[in-house]
């Protein structure tokens, strides 16, 4: 643990979402597992981040906080190697929050690209909330609270990691500790995985309803690969196709081994192989990858409190740095919270 000290420091999150699909392994999860020990990392389960949209019926969010900390824990995070939390048992997160929301321009929050596009898109909902437009000052407290240095997210929340190191420099212009800044600027690394795909084509998503679960067990994995979309070209049997325009093909690409990939591209485009026979091969790669994650889920599925306790654990420590911290924010605030005399209140610290 020697090495802890001179490591960049890793801070990242997802919503309470429920079961994660294979575009969350492949456009994250993947990504921190393997960033483990290169780096200090936290990880942490948004479940305020999730009321955001799900305010007015939270009877499902801790069970999908519980399903989420299950699938990391099944896809190699490990509390020996990563600090993994959960937001809401972290109230100064909260603290911090409500210290940005003063000196954070509405301004920039309205120019953030998600805020419109989510307000518009999600109809069943509303919206029109401050917590909501609020959303990327509860997330630039969430990375600023652990000094982050490095925040691993995909392309959609590269805005969002921008605003914080706004907000960042706001504050540290405003307020510091004998003229040094409190917050460093976190930047952005970008998840390199290209976009997944779902059945049916589109971006592997929830709220398509195209997923393929880290859960999926073998036969429901294989059932939804024979169901999958492929190059509409290829209608026949005897049909060349393009791999290249085919979901079945990005998914060899991202699955498969190199053989696996040159046989699909050859028979593809000589109508040497057939689709079905191609589909099987992309399941038994899926197969080979869930597999091992499975098992290793068992174990807490059957005692899920022994999950609870990694996530209790992780969150005290979570707690420690975020309080070293809020105490640092304070100060520069000349708001500590110890007595300083009468008179004193400006004194010199
Ligand atoms: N907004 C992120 C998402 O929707 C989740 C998130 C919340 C997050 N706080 C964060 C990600 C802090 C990185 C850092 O995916
Ligand atoms: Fe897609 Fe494979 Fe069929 Fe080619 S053979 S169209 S890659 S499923």
């Amino acid at each position: 643990m020697m090495s802890a000290q001179t490591k960049k420091r890793v801070l990242s999150g997802m919503r309470s979402t429920g079961k994660l699909h294979l575009g969350n392994f492949v456009g994250a999860l993947d990504n921190w597992v393997r960033m483990q020990d290169q780096y200090e990392c936290f990880f942490f389960i948004a479940d305020w981040h999730a009321l955001t949209t799900d305010y007015a019926d939270t009877s499902q969010v801790k069970q999908n906080s519980i399903e989420v900390l299950l699938d990391w824990l099944a896809a190699g995070l490990d509390p020996d190697r990563c600090t993994i939390f959960i937001q809401s048992h972290v109230p100064q997160h909260a603290e911090l929050h409500l210290l940005f929301s003063m000196v954070t321009p509405l301004g920039w929050l309205e120019r953030v690209p998600t805020y419109k596009e989510q307000r518009d898109n999600i109809k069943d909902k509303d919206l029109g909330t401050y917590g909501f437009l609020g959303y990327p000052v509860l997330q630039s407290a969430d990375i600023l609270i652990y000094k982050g240095d490095f925040v691993p997210v995909g392309e959609d929340q590269v805005p969002h990691v921008e605003l914080t190191r706004e907000i960042a420099r706001r504050f540290n212009l405003f307020y510091n500790l004998q003229g040094a800044p409190v917050f460093p600027e976190p930047q952005p690394l970008l998840t390199p995985a290209a976009k997944l795909p779902g059945t049916d084509g589109r971006k592997m998503s929830k709220s398509y309803g195209n997923t393929i679960l880290l859960t999926d067990p073998e036969p429901v994995v294989r059932q939804k690969l024979k169901t999958m979309v492929t190059d509409p070209a290829r209608v026949r049997r005897t049909d060349a196709g393009n791999p290249d325009v085919c979901p079945v093909g990005d998914l060899h690409k991202t699955f498969s081994d190199g053989d696996t990939i040159a046989k699909v591209d050859a028979g593809c485009r000589s109508a040497g192989i057939g689709c079905i026979e191609c589909k099987s091969w992309a399941a038994d790669a899926l197969v080979q990858i869930l597999q091992p994650m499975q098992d290793r889920r068992k174990k807490y599925e059957d005692n899920p409190r022994l999950a609870w306790d990694i996530l209790e654990a992780g969150s005290a420590r979570a707690r420690t740095v975020a309080n070293e911290t809020m105490q640092e924010v304070r100060a520069a605030m000349k708001m500590s919270l110890e007595f300083d005399a009468p008179g004193n209140a400006q004194g010199a610290k």
